[in-house]
């Protein structure tokens, strides 16, 4: 299983560093097949030692260069950091990501050779209007995207979901990723919006998920530790 947190505009520098030496400990006990993800806000970016990943939540499509309040690859590059999250929908609605900026983006860090966490997610509405309409509103956020991709793992994540304690049904993300699995080649495939210590063990035992991607849940690491152990 795959157990990634993703703190967004939360934690500090100084805090980033008590949850990693904290998250250490706990993680003595992790089963060694699990893979466990820590995406930090871009000033607690570093190159800390563990049985973990740490990836940037977001980056510009650039080397380097004239863009006033971003971070490019010579940033990342600093703290060995080869792990991106890419289309997730807070950057698609709050910041204006359009499906070609994020497919730009994730071909430039397909050419840098990074892993790729690539979310896609479908609005209150389009679920209201039934599995049709969600496949085709999800699938189309595949456009310009290279599934073929070897370091691609896919995050799905209803948006009604995210941080409203409502997470999807286990019937709706059954079918859901059953569906997704067969569109993207079998790639890893995770789960995310709501997912807590109470609700972690109905969802990484349904077929077709791969791992979470944690928000909330995420920020304190006695919780998050504790799904990632369950
Ligand atoms: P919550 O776990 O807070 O619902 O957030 C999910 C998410 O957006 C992770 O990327």
């Amino acid at each position: 299983m795959i157990y990634a947190a993703n703190f967004k505009t939360n934690h500090t520098r100084k805090s980033t560093e008590n949850y990693i030496v904290e998250l250490n400990e706990k993680l003595r006990a992790k089963h060694p097949e699990d893979k466990v993800y820590i995406f930090p806000p871009a000033t607690a970016l570093n190159d800390y030692e563990g049985d973990f990943t740490i990836g940037t939540q977001n980056a510009y499509a650039a080397h380097n260069g004239a863009y006033t309040g971003e971070i490019g690859l010579e940033q990342l590059d600093e703290f060995g950091i080869k792990t991106i999250l890419i289309g997730h929908s807070e950057r698609r609605e709050y910041m204006a990501e359009t499906q070609e900026k994020a497919a730009a983006k994730f071909s430039f860090f397909q050419k840098q050779d990074f892993e790729i966490i690539y979310c896609i997610g479908e609005p209150l509405e389009i679920r209201e209007k039934g599995f049709e309409a969600v496949m085709q509103y999800l699938l189309a956020q595949f456009e310009g995207i290279d599934i073929g991709y070897d370091k691609l793992i896919v995050a799905y994540e209803p948006i009604w979901a995210i941080g409203t304690g409502r997470s999807a049904t286990v019937e709706e993300i059954s079918t859901t990723h059953r569906a997704l699995k067969k569109a993207i080649n079998d790639k890893p495939l995770l789960y995310g919006g709501s997912v807590k210590p109470a609700n972690i063990k109905e969802i990484t035992s349904i077929a077709g998920v791969d791992g979470v991607l944690v928000g909330s849940a995420s920020l304190d690491v006695e919780s998050f530790s504790q799904m990632v152990l369950s």
